[in-house]
């Protein structure tokens, strides 16, 4: 059997007790280890906790190295665990399908995720639309394939939750280019990085998907000790140390219900300036009034 174990968002201990139960029968372990990471535990944490050894899998092991993590799961049972929830923004239906195919049962067990934890900011997750990734940008390569993403929800109203990007176990290009195995140390894109990305893309492209005073949610170490909120127009948070990863923000939708402001409100100092920025936004993006054609008027007659 092939377990895909969901470890939730914080503490070795957040591991569901069906999960925990599933690792104890498997023969090997992997940890996925490079879209999330779990705060508040080391592998040798974890290793003690299960009474087992982690493999860490990264990328490479687990997009082009799968035969390794499945051989003998017909026979024997193996874990695959991710941060968060198996299927929480980083689907592993690849692993899932090639077990499939090879015949290999295949067992979920799901956990929290910052797909969902996300609520605890105040907002209903009945109001998000399509969330984003925004990956570091370089000298040369700055996609925004995110942008038309956050024009369409925020067009219709909704919240977009921007995921932000993580390199773990990344070569620099001269490495790589001469084949050392040399590892750059991990880095973790901050919320005033992601506002700077986006006041850059909005001021090339000039659509008007949101503008520097877009009210914005920052979402730090969710479901840790030290999770916290901090609520600003995007050019304010721009200039926020939000700490340690993890984070994550949510660009406001126009459907801002009166409770959500009020649960907001808690994550500013200056409530009364964030109540008119979010007025304000909601005013600027409001879709004109429909009027009817002059042909409908006429079918009316
Ligand atoms: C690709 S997603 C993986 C999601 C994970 N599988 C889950 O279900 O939560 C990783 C990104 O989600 C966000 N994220 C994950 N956990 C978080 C947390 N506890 N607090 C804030 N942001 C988090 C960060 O932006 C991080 O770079």
């Amino acid at each position: 059997m092939l377990y895909l174990i969901g470890l939730g968002l914080s503490y070795k201990s957040d591991i569901t007790v069906r999960g925990l139960e599933a690792i104890k029968k498997c023969s090997r372990v992997y940890l996925e280890h490079y879209t999330s990471i779990l705060m508040a535990a080391t592998q040798e944490e974890l290793e003690e906790y299960y009474g087992k050894a982690v493999i860490l899998a990264d990328r490479e092991l687990v997009e082009t190295g799968s035969a390794d993590i499945l051989r003998n799961a017909d026979k024997e049972d193996v874990a695959f665990l991710v941060v968060g929830d198996p299927f929480g923004a980083t689907t592993h239906t690849d692993l899932v399908l090639r077990a499939k195919r090879e015949k290999i049962p295949v067992e979920v067990v799901h956990n929290a995720s910052v797909m969902n934890a996300v609520g605890s900011c105040g907002l209903q997750l009945y109001t998000f639309g399509q969330t984003v990734s925004m990956v570091f940008f370089t000298e040369n390569w700055r996609p925004d394939s995110w942008y038309d993403k956050i024009w369409e929800n925020r067009k219709i109203g909704l919240h977009t939750l921007v995921l932000l990007d993580i390199k773990v176990k990344e070569q620099s290009i001269e490495n790589m280019a001469r084949g050392r195995l040399i590892y750059e140390p991990p880095r973790y894109m901050s919320i005033s990085q992601c506002c700077e990305q986006l006041l850059e893309i909005e001021e090339t492209k000039g659509s008007k998907a949101y503008t520097p005073d877009t009210p914005v949610v920052a979402i730090s170490r969710l479901g840790s000790a030290t999770q916290s909120f901090k609520v600003g127009t995007i050019k304010e948070l721009s200039e926020y140390d939000a700490g340690e990863p993890l984070h994550s923000l949510i660009i406001l939708g126009r459907q801002c219900h009166e409770l959500e402001l009020e649960y907001l409100l808690e994550f500013t100092d200056n409530k009364e300036k964030f109540k008119q920025d979010v007025i304000a936004d909601q005013e600027y993006f409001k879709p004109p009034a429909w009027v009817p054609s002059a042909e409908e008027d006429n079918d009316d007659e």
